[in-house]
């Protein structure tokens, strides 16, 4: 049983005792919390925080005024709903759900928090005609004119912020959480990349800090000593002429002695750039990557640090703290992925806990030139989560919670057949309801397509998500598991189980092209000797599967051209992953060519068409086929028929080509289905 004592064990911020070192971060603007379809959704997910043992928990963004700094718009009740708050009224609605929030996380023993923001000149142009404000007057690359704040302007959103969390004390939290990082207000007015004032608020770090301490200041002031203030900064924006690390040790230095502030928390990056900025952190960079930044802070003054940025396992916050380079971890999609995070790192249970992909299924961004497709399907909606089936969020389709559903009426047989992410998903999910599971496999191994995962260098996440569910099902004795068992009609007969879940995946598809024959399906890449892979390999199609690939292929030395029809290569993907991936590929030497139609594999390459129309033959020594996958429907038809007339669930890829996600939401919601 695996142990973690340092991050595990109480520290005193301001006047409170954290129980742990596990901090909460914002993952949801917790204003939409006064929507009502959603509001019970959204307060649930930061009460599971609390419940799940985090110390502290933040609820995230609530913009200081509706005016110049953002007015939320969103889809609620069937029409547009425009959300603003009254800071000064403690008695309406708005206040009671404000009351709630604060109470759900405290009474589970965490310190609460709301977060306090302005967008600055980020506030997008609404037609009320209040113009964005910014350090500077100009007019932004996309015509959007920007007030530059004068010393009135400063004067009132200093007491909006203050107004605000005198609000949020009243409404019973214990504090608030600064938003002075990514390239809002405050970090726009540290920054020189927006901040190109020449008066006493601009030029020197000091000159730029004035406004941002005067913002602290006021809500000191108002909110007095006992209520705890945290602040959340950019350690470095990694912006052309953006805020350095240096840069933010020395604004934190302006802080010391003050009483000013009571943690500071450092992430990292730019909106703008959520990928590039490291803002979101993908799995092509290090896990818990900003803690070198906090250590710096954490050197240079007495205050308390959080850090962070993709932390994601108990192992790498153990030794953030153990190291002394912050005194709190703080988790945003990690806690989407598993909020009892804290739970299970400090009852020895650090083994169950999913650790999250760094997918960024659950945030979409970015915009512009590196965002995904309108139409792909790996757009579910903010907050989402791939692994996490049981995830309560306001914005997802996956709706079904285990309350929502009738309790089984007795212990049934379940047989399912395929044990990829959603027929294991759905063995556990089963399992834990009382039934009687046999899980059938026809590999050696359990895991279905993330077997690749054990080959591929870039997907340790995922390979970490397909032993978890191994060792959740090896853990459960009602489930009996048999390998190298191929699911037959046959074999439906002679188990005779009450539900049936077909899981059996889906197969590449075989596109009618001349010399198709000759082309290797991407899938057996990883499973074939490198030897069988020649040195120039041709990628046909240019998808999240074709790319992803080719990343593995390079990543082995070979040579890597991708070929792809549409205009852009992974279009479908999401934004973050989509921007890293591609420039991983760049960085790995991978060419490609878009608006390409292949013509025929030959003996030497690919015959295409570019998009000029010109044909020409790409060297190759080996042509993989990533044209896509298509279901199993013939082998599923069979095994329904075979099922007679008991429940059948058919889930994941072998209902149409689909994600991880996608199969494990729909084993837990076949699983909750059998009664
Ligand atoms: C769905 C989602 C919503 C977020 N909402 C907020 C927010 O309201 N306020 C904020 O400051 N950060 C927000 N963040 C950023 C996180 O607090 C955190 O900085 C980011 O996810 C990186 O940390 P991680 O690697 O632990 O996820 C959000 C992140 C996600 C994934
Ligand atoms: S969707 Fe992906 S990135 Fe987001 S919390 Fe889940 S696993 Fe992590």
């Amino acid at each position: 049983m695996k142990q973690y004592p340092n991050l595990c064990s109480p520290i005193q911020i301001g006047r409170f005792t954290y129980r742990n070192r596990i901090e909460a971060a914002p993952t949801i603007f917790a204003s939409l919390a006064l929507v009502p379809p959603i509001s019970d959704r959204v307060i649930r997910m930061t009460e599971d925080r609390a419940k799940g043992g985090s110390a502290s928990v933040i609820s995230g963004e609530i913009p200081v005024n509706f005016d110049d700094s953002l007015r939320p718009v969103v889809v609620g009740e069937g029409k547009f709903l425009s959300i603003v708050i009254d800071y000064h009224n403690y008695t309406d609605e708005n206040f009671k759900i404000f009351q709630k929030n604060a109470q759900s996380i405290k009474k589970h023993g965490a310190v609460a928090i709301a977060e306090l923001s302005h967008f600055g000149e980020e506030k997008p142009l609404l037609d009320d005609g209040i113009l964005p404000l910014g350090p500077v007057s100009y007019t932004k690359p996309d015509g959007t004119p920007v007030k530059g704040f004068d010393k009135a302007d400063m004067d009132k959103v200093a007491n909006d912020f203050a107004t605000a969390a005198v609000y949020m004390q009243k409404a019973g939290f214990d504090g608030v959480f600064v938003h002075c990082g990514h390239g809002w207000l405050i970090g726009q007015f540290l920054s020189l990349r927006n901040n190109r004032r020449t008066d006493e608020y601009g030029g020197s770090i000091q000159n730029r800090a004035r406004f941002p301490l005067q913002i602290l200041e006021r809500i000191r002031e108002r909110c007095g000593p006992d209520f705890l203030i945290e602040i959340r900064l950019s350690g470095e924006e990694n912006m052309p002429n953006g805020i350095t690390i240096d840069e933010t040790v020395e604004f934190c230095r302006m802080l010391e002695g003050r009483g000013l502030v009571d943690l500071i928390h450092i992430s990292a990056g730019h909106y703008y750039s959520p990928a590039r900025s490291h803002e979101f952190s993908t799995i092509f960079l290090p896990h818990g990557l900003n803690a070198d930044y906090a250590a710096a802070v954490k050197k240079a003054v007495s205050i308390p640090v959080a850090v962070v940025g993709g932390i994601t396992s108990a192992e790498v916050a153990e030794q953030i703290i153990a190291e002394g380079k912050a005194d709190i971890v703080s988790m945003g999609r990690q806690m989407i992925a598993d909020p009892d995070f804290a739970l299970k790192a400090c009852s020895g249970r650090g083994d169950e806990i999913r650790e999250c992909l760094r997918c960024c299924i659950c945030y979409p961004g970015p915009y512009g030139e590196h965002a995904t497709d309108p139409d792909s399907q790996y757009l579910p909606g903010l907050g989402s989560c791939t692994i996490n089936p049981y995830n309560v969020n306001s914005f997802s389709h996956h709706k079904v919670l285990p309350e929502d559903m009738p309790e089984p009426e007795g212990s049934r047989r379940v047989l399912i057949i395929g044990g990829g992410p959603g027929g294991m998903q759905a063995a556990i999910d089963a399992a834990d309801r009382g039934h009687q599971v046999t899980l059938v496999d026809d590999h050696e191994r359990l895991g279905g397509i993330l077997r690749l995962t054990d080959f591929d260098y870039f997907k340790r996440d995922l390979f970490n998500f397909k032993e978890l569910l191994v060792r959740e099902i090896a853990k459960r004795k009602s489930i009996e598991v048999r390998l190298n068992t191929t699911g037959t009609p046959e074999l439906i007969r002679e188990i005779n189980p009450d539900a049936l879940v077909i899981a059996i995946g889906a197969e590449p598809m075989i596109l009618p092209l001349p010399g198709i024959d000759r082309t290797m399906n991407a899938i057996d890449t990883y499973f074939l000797p490198d030897e069988a892979i020649g040195k120039k390999v041709v990628m046909l199609g240019g998808g999240l599967v074709g790319c992803e690939v080719a990343l593995e292929l390079a990543h082995k030395g070979h040579e890597v051209m991708v070929v792809e029809m549409k205009e852009r290569l992974v279009a479908e993907a999401i934004g973050i992953h989509r921007t890293a991936l591609l420039d991983k590929m760049d960085e790995l030497g991978i060419q490609s060519t878009v608006r390409a139609t292949a013509l025929e594999v030959r003996e030497n390459g690919v015959l295409v068409r570019d998009g000029e129309g010109m044909e020409k033959t790409i060297p190759a020594d080996t042509v993989v086929n990533c044209l896509g996958m298509k279901a199993r429907r013939a082998e599923v038809q069979m095994l329904r028929e075979a099922a007679g007339d008991i429940p059948v669930f058919e889930i994941g890829d072998c209902v149409r080509a689909a994600k991880v996600g996608e199969a494990v939401q729909e084993g837990y919601t076949a699983a909750l289905s059998i009664i």
